[in-house]
């Protein structure tokens, strides 16, 4: 069932990240424990289903789902971070500028990302060299200029952008902001298992953008308070998002058929991929 799935993948990863940052002193280090906590863990829950449709070990997906969410957590407290979205909540808690101070965001950030290439270093991610580099050289991919780094730029130029984006340019910048680490963390088990890839990836290339449609939606009919925020910021920049430009009932629509279309993209496993598929519709239910 899946939600006992996201349940027990939550607890796993959480081991997972104690056990990476055991150990570890100092002020960053407290910032970086701090950061790991909470969450819905989606892509730890996309590495180990991906993971156990190729009969890997959990002992190895469990590392590999670590270092994709300590990864996500750097990203996340340098969105936060005054000079991006000046943000003060982040999962019900101080953001880490606010609760210490920027310089510590900054380097816990920093280290929290060097900390997910660091755990997929270790033979005990994989016995496979080749395996090890091959996660390492995608997540770098995935996270970096062509990936989330890019979305992440596109996001804060296009505050300032002239005109709304078009539904082109939208896409493009969500694959990048959101969609590059959920590609990763749903092919990361194929790659473990030396196996191929591509089901999964067309499977969450449709979950990414599907998620982001669900985070806009969320902005304007979530939580009031934190919606308030973002959305004062979205508007006033008339930066467009996916339902401003199609309009709620036809964004609602949209997300429903990339489910479908990333339900049928997992055929190749039929029933084994069950939970996966439970994981695209969660996607647009979800409430946070
Ligand atoms: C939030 O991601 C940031 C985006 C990439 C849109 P999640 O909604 O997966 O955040 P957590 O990990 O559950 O807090
Ligand atoms: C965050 O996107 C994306 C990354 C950290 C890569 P948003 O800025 O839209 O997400 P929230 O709303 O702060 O969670
Ligand atoms: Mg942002
Ligand atoms: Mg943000
Ligand atoms: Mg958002």
């Amino acid at each position: 069932m899946f939600a006992a799935a996201l349940k027990d993948a939550q607890t796993r990863v959480q081991i997972a990240l104690d056990e990476a940052m055991a150990g570890l002193d100092g002020t960053a280090a407290d910032a970086m424990r701090y950061t790991c906590q909470g969450g819905k863990r989606l892509r730890a829950f996309l590495v180990m289903e991906g993971a156990r449709l190729h009969g890997v070990p959990a002992t190895q997906a469990d590392r590999v789902a670590a270092a994709i969410e300590a990864l996500h957590a750097f990203s996340l407290v340098h969105d936060d971070l005054p000079c991006m979205d000046d943000d003060d909540l982040r999962r019900g808690n101080p953001t880490v500028h606010v609760k210490w101070d920027e310089a510590i965001a900054v380097l816990a950030g920093d280290a929290l990302q060097t900390l997910a290439f660091e755990i997929l270093a270790d033979a005990r991610t994989s016995s496979d060299a080749g395996v090890r580099v091959e996660l390492m050289a995608t997540l770098a991919k995935a996270a970096g200029a062509e990936g989330m780094v890019l979305g992440q730029v596109l996001d804060i130029e296009a505050e300032s952008a002239k005109a709304p984006l078009t539904l082109e340019q939208i896409t493009r910048l969500q694959a990048g902001k959101t969609g590059a680490l959920i590609e990763w963390s749903a092919c990361a088990g194929a790659i473990l298992g030396k196996a191929d890839p591509a089901p999964l990836r067309q499977y969450a290339g449709a979950v990414g953008l599907a998620f982001q449609i669900a985070d806009d939606i969320l902005d304007i009919e979530g939580d009031a308070a934190k919606a308030g925020k973002r959305l004062q910021k979205d508007t006033a920049a008339g930066k467009a998002t996916f339902v401003s430009l199609l309009g709620m009932d036809e964004a609602k629509a949209k997300a429903k058929s990339l489910v479908a279309e990333a339900e049928a993209a997992l055929s190749p496993y039929g029933d084994a991929a069950e939970n996966l598929k439970a994981a695209a519709r969660f996607v647009i239910s979800r409430d946070t």
